[in-house]
């Protein structure tokens, strides 16, 4: 057993927080994520180039938004901690501003705190997304959100795991209607759009972590904007928005399976 895993968690049930580490190429899994990865990539081989290209569209357009001079960021299903985190990047652009995480997995939380120790106006919740109450109150607590003041509020890679019945569209409009105007929403979201069946199919074995992806249509994502203008390009697939010099678009962004956007509230 590794010295990082904290007391009391299931080692035999997979998480979607340690699965999406091993694809990262982290360090944070266990037997169990890894089998289920296996599995999932032998049915999607381009899974792991979904998975980088969610990061490196989360840093590309969390410096956009620094540049925007958006100076605070709720970053919520923040996940493990990997190389170039929200507060790296923001902070390279901005060294005064706040980011907080948010995270439901017991794992992404620790390591989260203890990559943090020490680092100034950053700030770690232990939460589910789907209690905004409690993600709202306990970043005022925080003291680094000040709600008149515009927030970037994240959603990367994570809506996907909250099933229609639980209100996706209920919780974002929660956060938009807690935010100040020009306040930004980024989400960037699994989708089937464009996938062949075995990568549909290769969606269902999520549900071993407990949650099972919910692939959503580019219309049903991009009603989650409501109240905000999408900025260009407006919901894309993910390797579509805004690539910068260095970075590959192919003739199929589809393939990753997944779609990004970022909007301004009104
Ligand atoms: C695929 S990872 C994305 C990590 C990071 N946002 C990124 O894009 O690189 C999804 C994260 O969402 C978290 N998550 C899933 N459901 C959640 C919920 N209801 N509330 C908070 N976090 C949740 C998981 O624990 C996991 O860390």
């Amino acid at each position: 057993m590794t010295d990082w895993v904290p007391a009391g968690i299931d080692v035999n049930q997979p998480s979607a927080a340690r699965v999406y580490d091993y694809f990262l190429g982290g360090t944070h899994h266990l037997p169990v994520d890894r089998e289920l990865a296996g599995h999932i990539a032998a049915m999607t081989p381009n899974i792991g180039e979904t998975m980088r290209s969610n990061r490196v569209f989360l840093r590309r357009a969390v410096r956009y938004l620094a540049g925007q001079g958006i100076r605070q960021f709720l970053d919520i299903g923040s996940g493990i901690p990997t190389a170039g985190n929200v507060h790296e990047i923001v902070q390279e652009v901005a060294p005064d501003a706040s980011v907080v995480y948010v995270d439901i997995d017991p794992v992404a939380v620790e390591h989260s705190r203890a990559i943090l120790a020490g680092v100034d106006r950053t700030g770690v919740i232990c939460a589910d997304a789907r209690d905004v109450d409690q993600v709202l109150g306990e970043s005022e607590k925080l003291g680094l959100i000040d709600f008149d003041e515009p927030v970037a509020v994240l959603f990367a890679g994570v809506l996907h795991f909250i099933p229609d019945a639980d209100g996706p569209a209920g919780l974002v409009a929660a956060l938009r209607d807690a935010v100040t105007t020009g306040s930004y929403l980024l989400i960037s979201h699994a989708t089937a759009d464009g996938q062949p069946p075995e990568v549909i199919e290769a969606q269902k074995l999520s549900g071993r972590t407990g949650t099972e992806i919910v692939l959503r249509t580019g219309p049903q994502i991009t009603a989650y904007f409501d109240g905000f203008d999408l900025v260009d390009p407006g919901l894309v697939f993910i390797p579509q928005w805004r690539p910068g010099p260095g970075d590959a678009v192919d003739e199929h962004p589809e393939r990753v399976g997944a779609y990004a956007g970022v909007g301004i509230k009104r």
